[in-house]
């Protein structure tokens, strides 16, 4: 999957295609906590919907989303940061800053529970995130691919050094290295290519995976968007966790209806017992 670039399809229209209702929900989770005991190897694909409960706004979500509110073309995309390098420097800055006053939500922790129960009993749990907020490996989560980047590293476009930035505002946007060099958030932008690392974790992941969870995300932005397409392929079971229908919906053997902070965590106790709402 090398040289794989951001892409994104803009507007979708979706066939409601899922079983309806308390009752119904409430028998899909069954069937999911059985799918989860049963399975050896796990991916779940996370994007922003995960982090909102945390405090962090999504992109796509109707009025508090942030290609809502922001052009994501001058933002999100290299030729922007050419054109208004300070601009786009400070944008990111400010939600690193706003990422560092955010805690794991009882989602983060569940999958990070879910990671646990699988590989204590020998099983493989792969997180794929599109969220370059590092919630996850907050919570505990150890194998974890970020497939865009991260918001907390910046890297040198004069000598390419590469740093965790933790600390408060820079003092000048964009910010500068030590070389003089100026540095830009290592995060993956439209038309960019996503981390090779990273797509070689999800391939193989995705090669072996018998069941595949899409946690939080629009599915709308390539490559993550397809992944549920190489799942089933390889016959792998798939769910998904969101509080609105998305274009795989239909597609997916398990659409759980609701927020992932509540539901994942009700997964985890139905699966393998525990207080629920805890991890
Ligand atoms: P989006 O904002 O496109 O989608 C967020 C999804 O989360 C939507 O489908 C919501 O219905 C759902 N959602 C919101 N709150 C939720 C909750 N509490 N529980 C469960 N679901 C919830 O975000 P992504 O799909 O992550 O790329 O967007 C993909 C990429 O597009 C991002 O990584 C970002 C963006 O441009 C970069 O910035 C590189």
């Amino acid at each position: 999957m090398g040289g794989i670039t951001l892409l994104c399809r803009v507007g979708y229209s979706v066939t409601l295609h899922e079983r309806e209702g308390r009752g119904v929900q409430e028998r899909i989770v069954d069937e999911v906590a059985a799918a989860l005991r049963e399975a050896k190897s796990v991916v779940v694909l996370t994007g922003a919907g995960v982090s909102a409960e945390s405090g962090i706004p999504t992109f796509r979500d109707a009025m508090e989303g942030l290609w809502e509110k922001f052009d994501p073309m001058e933002l999100a995309t290299p030729e922007a940061f050419d054109k208004h390098p300070r601009v786009v420097a400070r944008w990111y800055d400010e939600r690193r800053l706003q990422c560092a006053s955010c805690k794991p939500n009882p989602g983060h922790a569940a999958l990070a529970e879910m990671e646990r129960r699988l590989t204590g009993k020998g099983g493989r749990f792969t997180l794929l995130t599109q969220n370059v907020d590092g919630l996850h490996q907050a919570a505990g989560s150890a194998n974890v691919a970020e497939l865009h980047g991260s918001i907390w590293r910046w890297r040198c476009l004069r000598c390419g050094l590469t740093r965790e930035e933790r600390g408060g505002a820079f003092d000048r946007y964009p910010p500068r290295c030590e070389c003089g060099g100026w540095k830009r958030p290592a995060i993956v932008w439209f038309g960019e290519g996503l981390p090779e690392e990273a797509l070689a974790a999800s391939e193989r992941a995705l090669r072996s995976c018998d069941l595949f969870f899409s946690v939080g995300t629009s599915a709308v932005v390539q490559p993550s968007a397809s992944f549920i397409h190489v799942a089933r392929s390889r016959g792998a079971k798939t769910v998904e966790v969101n509080r609105e229908p998305t274009p795989i919906t239909r597609l997916v053997d398990w659409s759980i209806r609701g927020k992932s902070g509540e539901v994942l965590p009700a997964l985890v106790a139905r699966t393998w017992g525990g207080a629920e709402g805890g991890t």
